[in-house]
């Protein structure tokens, strides 16, 4: 939910226009994008919200107004609603801030599933995970985050899935292949069956050396996952995409030539996090928060000072190096529009 808000309020906040005309504008846009969503993508095919029928309490577990996920036409968004359909789960790779988390609230939303979150690498015990008699004697149970969605359906979006502690990765297999039921050993060896509306998204970042502290997913887990979806950035390197450009600029209302030069340099800062050289590597909310700062009247640099250098790390030395990457496209991109001129 948390970060459901945060995905809201970022293109809320990217609206704040400093004048009347430009809001006016913004909020008649988000009122259309959030209308027109479910046209967007053809989602219906493999998941149709009007099948789901959750009781009152878990309907304000189902994701709205989540801005919509950009691609070049790779239909990210139905591809994850064909592996549901087909499989129950999917998993998701990508480094971080590509989109992984936005996607599976979009993916939510369009399917009127509530939505059960886990962050795997945090130190999450079995008992908050699946269930625990509080008080004196066995009276009384309280289910779990993921016997509760076993048993009422929606969305479990497990993060980091990699990250996951063995014991609790050893109780979710039987549930993820045919047999499609949890055992509550804790609970006199309770059986509880996949509600026919529970599906599960994994996501992790990729393994490679180049991500220090990531690790393989557990192989009985990845061979219960049929489908693998690859995410990376919109522009990485000197492969820029205009989208993204248009994107920037709109949500943080500046103009191309300044949003093209803060995508450029999210994609070299990207490339080098790629390649283990920087700690972080921004995702295009970044990009567009950065351009905001912009739009009251910062320059490029000056944006960057505020959000994408500090961001990127604590340590002078690091800060330093992402302040010569900027410095070194704006003025590659002036000389640029010199010679265009
Ligand atoms: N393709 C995209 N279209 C629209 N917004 C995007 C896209 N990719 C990333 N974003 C935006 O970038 C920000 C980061 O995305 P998100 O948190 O979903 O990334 P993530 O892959 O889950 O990262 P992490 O691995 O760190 O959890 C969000 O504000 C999201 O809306
Ligand atoms: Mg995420």
């Amino acid at each position: 939910m948390e970060q459901n808000n945060k995905l809201i309020s970022s293109v809320k906040h990217s609206k704040v226009q400093s004048d009347k005309v430009n809001l006016s504008i913004s909020i008649s846009k988000i009122k259309k994008d959030s209308h027109k969503l479910s046209e967007m993508y053809d989602f219906k095919k493999y998941m149709d919200s009007s099948d789901m029928n959750f009781p009152e309490d878990m309907l304000e577990m189902i994701p709205s107004d989540t801005p919509p996920y950009l691609d070049n036409g790779e239909h990210y968004v139905e591809r994850i609603g064909r592996a549901l359909k087909f499989f129950k789960q999917c998993a998701l790779i990508g480094p971080s801030g590509t989109g992984k988390t936005h996607i599976v609230y979009l993916v939510a939303e369009l399917a009127g599933l509530p939505m059960w979150e886990i962050n795997c690498g945090l130190a999450t015990s079995v008992f908050d995970l699946f269930g625990r008699y509080v008080g004196l004697g066995k009276e009384n149970w309280i289910d779990g985050l993921i016997t509760n969605w076993c048993r009422r359906g929606g969305i479990l979006y497990l993060d980091e899935a990699n990250m996951m502690k063995q014991d609790v990765a050893t109780k979710l297999n039987p549930l993820l292949d045919q047999r499609g039921h949890m055992v509550l050993t804790e609970k006199d060896s309770e059986i509880i069956h996949r509600h026919k509306h529970a599906y599960m998204i994994i996501s992790m970042n990729p393994v490679s050396s180049e991500f220090a502290g990531t690790k393989p997913i557990n192989a009985a887990m990845r061979r219960r996952m049929s489908v693998w979806l690859n995410f990376d950035y919109m522009s990485v390197g000197d492969k820029i995409d205009d989208k993204e450009i248009q994107m920037v600029s709109e949500r943080g209302n500046i103009n191309m030539f300044d949003a093209e030069t803060i995508v450029k340099i999210g994609a070299k800062l990207r490339q080098e996090y790629k390649m283990g050289d920087l700690p972080y590597g921004p995702s295009i909310g970044d990009l567009v928060n950065w351009a905001r700062i912009c739009s009251d009247g910062a320059n490029v640099a000056e944006g960057g000072d505020e959000t994408l250098v500090p961001m990127t790390s604590d340590d002078p030395e690091v800060q330093d190096e992402v302040r010569h990457i900027i410095k070194k496209i704006i003025e590659s991109q002036a000389a640029a529009n010199k010679t265009k001129v």
